[in-house]
């Protein structure tokens, strides 16, 4: 019994070191990167201080703009996958890079967005915090950037 149960498990990891050599002959997803500096982004269409730009750009842009910083390890599939798809999705939710092509009322929303996740703790993902020393706000960060989206919107409900 133990015997067949053995021969079991090490098929078992056979089989697993297998695919996983495999998957990556399969090609990656298309890298998020654009030289081009877009007329629409965020710090274009709007003035944005320097420190939250910089909160912005250390913690959000990854998954929120045109261009993400790749670690190592992003080359390794089933990674890159992984990845690509917090990309996409992040990138059809909020991206920066866009953010002047949104309607105004897109854009409201965004602020709104922007400080209720970062106040229940939902953004940054909790899978990035945990790689991304660089990204796990302070108290005062998070406190400075919801002040901050709350001002511009308010800023944009008086440009009526
Ligand atoms: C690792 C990738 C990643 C990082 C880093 C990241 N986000 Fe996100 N974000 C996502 C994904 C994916 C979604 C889509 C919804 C979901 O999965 O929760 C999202 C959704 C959002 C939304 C919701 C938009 C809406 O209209 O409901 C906001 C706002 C947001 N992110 C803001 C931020 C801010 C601000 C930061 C930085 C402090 C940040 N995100 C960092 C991946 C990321």
């Amino acid at each position: 019994m133990n015997f067949i149960l053995k021969t079991i498990w090490k098929r078992i990891v056979l089989f697993a070191v297998i695919a996983f050599a495999l998957i990556q002959f399969i090609p990656k997803p298309k890298r998020n990167s654009d030289d081009t500096i877009s007329e629409a982004s965020f710090n274009t269409v709007y003035v944005v201080p320097d420190t939250i730009m910089h909160v912005l750009k250390t913690a959000c842009y990854d998954c929120h703009s045109n261009n993400t910083r790749y670690p190592w390890y992003s080359n390794i599939q089933p990674v890159a996958w992984y990845l690509n798809r917090h990309i996409v999705n992040g990138k059809e939710e909020l991206n920066f890079d866009e953010f002047g092509r949104y309607s105004r009322r897109r854009q409201q929303s965004k602020f709104k967005a922007i400080a209720s996740q970062i106040e229940d703790n939902e953004m940054p993902l909790s899978s990035y915090r945990l790689l991304h020393r660089e990204a796990r706000l302070t108290k005062d960060e998070k406190r400075l950037l919801i002040t901050w989206a709350k001002s511009s919107l308010d800023n944009i409900d008086s440009k009526k």
